[in-house]
């Protein structure tokens, strides 16, 4: 198989635990549930572009241990080309400690584990994977240094180039912004990544247009239940978000960037590519867990347009 998307980044198990509101600091909460799912921003979305219709290739790193072969399993369960899922010996497969509260809101808390080695050596030891990609896809779930070197090969090889600046971690490199076809940040990251406020269309549109002033291609934030604003140099349009009756929020952002990817390699416009993004992170908020929650791509047909 020919992977026509690469996502460079992280593979978590999330460790997720249902409570009636996330809890202050100093204060213990009695939690209702308790499970183990797979997750981590690069897997989900490998997973989310996979399902959603894409060939997918992921590259990253997990522990030796028994989390470390469950990620890579679910991934291959999907069709995932995983020889660039490489274990690290004596290290711990990343985890995210995950609230969920009863308004579907969560608290995380991540632990890079093997992701934090996936150092700019071990992309370059799987550069034709990127060289046959058509779209590549980054997160900040990595070492920094490794996503500033996939997105400059990846600019120099000519690909689609979909950096998702998440978790917020504040104003990215300069010399980045050039690097970028799309830059996908919700509303705290692009808020992290310009210092301007953004709650709504119209200051997400302020911040967008201060991040191609950067030099980034295109924005688009994604703003929840306020859908998401799409800005390019000539225009900025905005998307109206699918209603729908929220579970769980986590991997909603990574299910509409995995469509999103899935949609463009496939030759769909970016409008209809946003939108097709939209429905299937619409669907995964009402479904529990990250990679459980992924619609397909069956699933996103039959929503009612
Ligand atoms: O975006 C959701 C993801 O963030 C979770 O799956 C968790 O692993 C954290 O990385």
């Amino acid at each position: 198989m020919q992977a026509n998307v690469v996502i460079v980044g992280s593979l978590n198990m999330d460790l997720v635990t249902r409570a009636p509101r996330l809890p202050r600091a100093g204060e213990t909460l009695a939690g209702q549930s308790f499970v183990t799912v797979p997750g981590g921003k690069g897997a989900n979305q490998a997973v989310a572009a996979a399902r959603l219709g894409a060939k997918v290739a992921m590259i990253g790193c997990v522990g030796n241990d028994a989390y470390g072969e469950q990620l890579r399993a679910a991934l291959l369960a999907e069709g995932i080309d995983c020889q660039a899922v490489t274990a690290v010996a004596g290290e711990s497969t990343g985890v995210a400690l995950i609230v969920v509260d009863d308004s579907s809101q969560n608290a995380i808390v991540i632990v890079a584990g093997g992701n934090g080695h996936v150092a700019p050596a071990v992309v370059d030891r799987f550069d034709a994977l990127l060289s046959q990609a058509q779209v590549v896809i980054c997160q900040l779930e990595i070492p920094v240094e490794t996503v500033g070197h996939v997105l400059k090969r990846s600019r120099e090889l000519g690909k689609i180039v979909i950096l998702n600046p998440a978790p917020a971690v504040g104003p990215l490199p300069d010399d980045w912004y050039p690097w970028i076809d799309y830059l996908i940040p919700n509303e705290s990251e692009a808020t992290a990544l310009t210092g301007l406020p953004v709650d709504s269309v119209t200051t997400a549109q302020a911040a967008a247009a201060t991040l191609m002033k950067a030099g980034v291609g295109k924005v688009i934030v994604t703003l929840g239940e306020q859908g998401a604003l799409f800005a390019t140099q000539a225009s900025a349009q905005h998307f109206a978000a699918p209603k729908v009756q929220a579970v769980d929020t986590t991997a909603a952002g990574d299910t509409f960037v995995g469509g999103f990817a899935a949609a463009l390699a496939e030759g769909k416009s970016e409008a209809e590519a946003i939108r097709f993004g939209q429905v299937a992170a619409a669907l995964s908020v009402t479904r529990s867990g990250a990679q459980p929650s992924i619609p397909t791509v069956e699933d996103v047909q039959g929503y009612p347009s």
